[in-house]
């Protein structure tokens, strides 16, 4: 039955322009990026499918989870009958997805809500949700039998493309703004042997000279203008519902910087819902860092914090995203003054009812401490959803009953420098404004937590830990 299924939807499945004048549709094996006629964005259109479905589906992945097929094994793959691929197509995989739900205490209690459940997609093979998308846009460029794999990125995206292109023995080459990138992130990188090629300029630099490259018909770009990323970034959203026993929170909450993501679990959630599997939207919001914010200006310009469907719809058509010339923000895996996919991304939280916000640096350091105490930790990009969440709270949008989930994009050890200097409290931010004394780019935490120097000695360690008890070397505040 579902293999059937799954043979309808990659058949019926074309790649489709997101402009509502235009529409036009191209197969799932023509290679480009945009539209050939206005230059729209992509993305994968299903077919129709039969309307018994939704059962048969939730029970045919369920039973999946105690398969050993190695397309079981993954947490994309798992929910292949959401996929363009047929049902014989070799699958490029690192067995990403299966990432944890975890309840957050701490965090919760920090936001002013009752629960808070933190879905932590930096627990995939290279450290963050950028597998998920991976694994299907390098089985494309597998498919199409293309040489070459490239992509601009803040680290995370080079991170995945070079790992699955080593996996798939295809060519990799990365653009990275020189300087920008995390070490560990870079460490990957090169440790998967992609070409490393790191450009003076930012990431919308590197974005801009990588399509100009994409132009040239030896290199595929899997960047997340690769609509094929987007279908395997939103089985997420299948895989976190399905671990709520397909109860739909009332928000799930990401960070924007790009805007792949928001966009794949946007469509993730409408795509469930039209097959029935699920009975509603979750709102989703996205939240960006204030010196990095573009999306979130766009939303605060047009009032569309509580952005209603029919009004969002004809407003989309009708703007344009305004630019920033220089993102700064100490969140590199979102220093993005351009986003690609905006438009995708306001579609989704339109038609979800979400909130689109910025939060600041401070926000998100705090938040990135707590998330830690609890026990979990993420990368500094990620913490933007607790952040966000926490003033969503207190600005009345989210109720302290509803149901939360934030999704956390990068494992903790991303950037371990950006941590440290935390705890040390030695965190500037980059602003070379003139005038701006170092103080003022000094990033106060509340809940540092440095190491502390002691005497090789038993007594030496009863000591400080008796002194950190009391509090006087440890802002942390316990309880
Ligand atoms: N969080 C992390 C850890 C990221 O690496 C990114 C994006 C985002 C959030 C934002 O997601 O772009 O889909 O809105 N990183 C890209 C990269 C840009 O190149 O690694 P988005």
């Amino acid at each position: 039955m579902t293999s059937s299924l799954i043979e309808n939807v990659a058949l019926q499945a074309a790649q489709r322009c997101i402009e509502r004048e235009c529409g036009a549709s191209y197969s799932l094996d023509d290679r480009l990026y945009v539209c050939r006629r206005c230059g729209g964005l992509l993305e994968i259109a299903r077919g129709s499918e039969s309307a018994d479905t939704a059962e048969t589906l939730r029970g045919v992945w369920q039973q999946r989870l105690a398969s050993n097929d190695v397309r079981d094994r993954s947490g994309v793959w798992r929910y292949r009958e959401l996929l363009p691929f047929g049902e014989d197509a070799r699958v490029v995989s690192l067995m990403e997805g299966n990432t944890p739900l975890y309840d957050a205490r701490r965090a919760a209690r920090y936001c002013g809500l009752d629960n808070l459940k933190l879905k932590h997609q930096g627990c995939n093979p290279t450290g963050s949700f950028k597998d998920t998308g991976m694994t299907a846009a390098v089985t494309q460029a597998a498919l199409l039998g293309v040489e070459t794999v490239v992509c601009a990125s803040t680290g995370n995206t080079s991170a995945s493309l070079a790992a699955y292109a080593a996996r798939a023995d295809l060519k990799c080459a990365i653009l990275v703004p020189r300087g920008q990138i995390s070490h560990a992130k870079l460490a990957q990188s090169l440790d998967y042997g992609a070409a490393v090629l790191e450009l003076e300029g930012n990431f919308d630099d590197c974005m801009r000279v990588i399509r100009e490259l994409a132009e040239d018909e030896s290199f595929y770009l899997v960047n997340s203008i690769n609509p094929f990323r987007i279908e395997g970034q939103k089985t997420v959203a299948a895989e976190m519902l399905q671990q709520l026993e397909w109860n739909v929170p009332d928000h799930v909450v990401v960070p924007g910087g790009n805007l792949g993501n928001s966009s794949a679990l946007g469509k993730g959630f409408v795509e469930l819902y039209e097959l029935g599997v699920i009975d509603r939207l979750p709102k989703l919001s996205v939240v960006q860092a204030g010196g990095a914010a573009p999306f979130a200006q766009l939303f605060a310009d047009r009032q569309m914090l509580t952005g209603k469907d029919a009004e969002g719809v004809n407003w989309l058509g009708s703007v344009s995203l305004i630019a920033i010339e220089h993102p700064q923000t100490l969140a590199s895996a979102i220093k993005i003054g351009s986003p690609i996919s905006w438009k995708k991304a306001s579609r989704a939280v339109v038609e979800t009812g979400g909130f689109v916000l910025s939060v600041s640096e401070n926000e998100i350091a705090d938040a990135k401490a707590v998330i830690g105490r609890d026990g979990i930790g993420c990368e500094p990009a990620s913490a933007t959803t607790v952040a966000g969440i926490k003033r969503l709270v207190a600005d009345g949008l989210i109720k302290s009953d509803e149901t939360i989930v934030a999704v956390l994009t990068g494992h903790v050890l991303k950037d371990a420098d950006y941590a440290i200097n935390y705890h040390r409290d030695t965190l500037f931010t980059h602003d070379r404004t003139p005038g701006k004394s170092k103080e003022e780019r000094h990033i106060a935490g509340l809940f540092g937590n440095p190491p502390a120097r002691v005497k090789a000695t038993k007594q030496g360690i009863l000591d400080q830990l008796a002194r950190r008890e009391e509090g006087k070397d440890y802002a942390g505040g316990d309880d």
